[in-house]
């Protein structure tokens, strides 16, 4: 894999990019569209290598899944109770979401299910969905002391129980499998979250016809016979995704950029209120649905931005910006200081970590700390050129990009894996220059 070089740019970003689809809607999108059982149009899906993992998986299901363009699939299911016995390997690839949804759709089959992924999916910690769901009753063994893959689901002999699940932390991922599990599932399940994590498992679930209860920070699930699928799916634009653009337009003079179709659900939304409180010239335009789901186009303008700190309440919000809001800090008058961040150490690297080794390169600002960052920001950071490493991780690999776009250049060691969430990445900065 060639290294890719980024130049610093000598012009302000002008003009219009259309953000491609949200990768968690896409992946859910595809895996609840194959427990329904009349076909499903799902439009602006995005197409990367995460979300056509769970294609691929769900294939292997028995799902039938058409391609008609990159962006618009048909998903046909067999229902709620018509999974198939894969005859393969199930290979979720880099795909946290992937994995983690299906272990809690597969725990409840009469089937056997083996999952396999790439070598960081091999090292992040999946005993936080295998303990709640072996607390149901499931049969899951993993390697570890059943906390990594290679991962086998065995039947459980008996129909799952439900139970309520006190989560140590606010994850999507880890709500999302209970939840599933619960559609099959005797009695009651409940999930209750210190913070709240992205709601989009509850807003399509609850377009397929499936009847949530909250309470406080409580939402329960009961069994279901069948779930009845809407006729399309239109995935809003991944913010995301938005997030390397609302960053490097805000730190890069002269700047005016508008951001069509984001989303904009207010679990995702995080990143707009740090922008905000660094004093970012953000303006959400055309604010409309997308099915369940709220989007707007969004308009940034270059400003001058001051430090700012944030820490476990607001993490769920901004998980994945984490290392493009380091950027707008490193450029930031004064310090930013980031806590409650310690789920980045076990995301696709250990991101606290590759931010502060990799962006020291380039400017020598960055402490790490045991849950978070310390960023010193300011005009009189001295930008550098350098070469710097990705970890094969798509988040950092963006990120390397708009600082070097933004700073004085950078070459980006293993580029290409931003086709695990943003494929046209690198043509949408090409077109910017
Ligand atoms: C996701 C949830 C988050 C996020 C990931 C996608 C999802 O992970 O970081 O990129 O689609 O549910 P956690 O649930 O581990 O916080």
């Amino acid at each position: 894999m060639a290294n890719r070089v980024v130049e610093k740019i000598k012009k302000g970003l002008r003009g219009e990019l259309v953000i491609p689809g949200d990768k968690s809607v896409s992946h859910r999108s595809v895996m609840f569209s194959a427990l329904g059982d009349t076909p499903v149009r799902i439009t602006n899906f995005l197409p990367s290598a995460d979300c056509l993992s769970t294609v691929g998986v769900m294939r292997s299901l028995g799902a039938k899944v058409e391609i008609l363009s990159p962006t618009e699939l048909v998903v046909t299911g067999n229902g709620l109770h018509g999974l198939k016995e894969p005859e393969t390997v199930l290979d979720a690839g880099n795909s946290g979401t992937t994995l983690r949804l299906m272990m809690g759709m597969l725990a409840p089959q009469d089937f056997v299910s083996v999952f396999t992924g790439d070598s960081s999916l091999h090292k992040r910690p999946m005993g936080r969905v295998i303990k709640p769901l072996s607390q149901m009753g499931a049969n899951i063994v993993g390697r570890a002391g059943n906390t990594k893959l290679p991962i086998t689901v065995v039947p459980a002999g008996k129909k799952l129980q439900g139970f309520t699940y006190d989560m140590p932390v606010a994850s999507a991922q880890v709500k999302s499998a209970i939840l599933l599990a619960g559609l099959f599932a005797e009695g009651t399940t409940t999930v209750v979250e210190p913070y709240q994590s992205r709601n989009h498992t509850e807003l399509m679930l609850e377009s397929f016809g499936v009847k949530l209860d909250y309470e406080g920070t409580a939402i329960s699930i009961q069994a279901q016979d069948k779930l009845t699928a809407p006729e399309e799916i239109l995935v809003p634009g991944d913010i995301s995704s938005a997030a390397f653009w609302l960053v490097a337009a805000s730190v890069i003079p002269d700047s005016e950029l508008l951001l069509k179709n984001v989303g904009i659900n207010p679990t995702r939304t995080g990143i707009l209120d740090v922008l905000n409180a660094m004093g970012a010239d953000i303006t959400l335009t055309n604010e409309r649905s997308s099915g369940s789901e709220p989007v707007a186009d969004i308009l940034v303008r270059s400003a001058s931005l001051h430090g700012t700190s944030f820490g476990a309440d607001i993490m769920p919000r901004l998980v994945d910006e984490i290392p493009a809001i380091t950027v707008a800090a490193m450029f930031a008058e004064g310090e930013t200081v980031i806590t409650g961040a310690g789920e980045l150490r076990v995301k696709e690297t250990d991101r606290i970590q590759a931010i502060s080794d990799q962006f020291n390169k380039l400017c020598s600002c960055i402490t790490a700390t045991e849950d978070g960052l310390i960023i010193k920001g300011g005009s009189q950071n001295q930008w550098r050129q350098g070469t710097c490493f990705s970890y094969d991780d798509h988040r950092i690999a963006m990120t390397l990009a708009i600082a070097g776009m933004a700073g004085n250049g950078v070459e980006i060691e293993q580029p290409d894996c931003v086709d695990i969430s943003y494929p046209s990445f690198y043509e949408e900065m090409a077109g910017l220059y």
